[in-house]
């Protein structure tokens, strides 16, 4: 994403959406913690861990990060909503095959990009309001407009990405469980597709 665009919140308030700078990162940590301390997580991560998970993002080299901060007076650069995807590195990522291979695709011929994180502040007044849907909306359109074949997302059963994956024509990875986390559902977008 070059620049930044205007973004407006169903109630009408206007927010920023622009790449991350790694000036976000203790603000992006804050709103991370406070996005997953609630339903239906309820974790508990100390901010030096995610801190720590901020800057291994960071270091990924082909990375879409954005942030979306309000437009309001003295609210500054505080980050209300934010995004991660990066290119999958399959050979971290072997599980995939045989779902894919059972869809009709065979991972090691395409370029596949994860959606790692999704967050957006707690509270009325940013929740429910479009912000998260705006994010995935740029999500695809910068992965697709990178050369990226598929986009694949993980999310828990009962968390509001469900409906937003939805939305945007994702399919759910059939077989493909985590032993130690049964609650995650695995979904894919072909991106060469509307
Ligand atoms: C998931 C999350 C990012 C959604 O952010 P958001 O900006 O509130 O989402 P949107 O406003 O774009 O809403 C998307 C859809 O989710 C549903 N939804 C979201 N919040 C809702 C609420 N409080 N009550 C009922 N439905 C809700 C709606 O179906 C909505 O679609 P609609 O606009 O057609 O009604 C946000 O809830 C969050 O940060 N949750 C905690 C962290 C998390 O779960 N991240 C995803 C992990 S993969």
């Amino acid at each position: 994403m070059k620049g930044m665009k205007t973004i407006q919140t169903k109630s009408g308030l206007l927010a920023v959406l622009r790449d991350y700078s790694t000036a976000d990162r203790e603000s992006v940590v804050e709103l991370f913690r406070k996005a997953f301390s609630g339903p239906p997580y309820f974790e508990n991560n100390p901010s030096e861990v995610i801190r720590d998970l901020f800057r291994t993002y960071e270091m990924e080299p082909d990375l879409f990060f954005h942030v979306v901060t309000p437009i309001q007076n003295g609210e500054g650069e505080t980050v209300i909503g934010l995004s991660i995807a990066y290119r999958l590195d399959l050979s971290k990522f072997r599980c995939l095959e045989v779902p894919f291979e059972e869809m009709g695709i065979s991972i090691n011929s395409h370029n596949i990009a994860y959606g790692a994180e999704l967050a957006v502040e707690p509270g009325e007044r940013w929740r429910n309001q479009g912000i998260a849907t705006i994010m995935m909306a740029e999500r695809i359109r910068l992965v697709r407009e990178a050369g990226f074949d598929y986009l694949i997302g993980r999310t828990r059963f009962d968390s509001f990405t469900n409906p937003i994956y939805a939305r945007f024509g994702f399919i759910r990875i059939e077989g493909l469980a985590d032993p130690d986390f049964p609650e995650r559902r695995y979904f894919v977008k072909d991106l060469n597709s509307a």
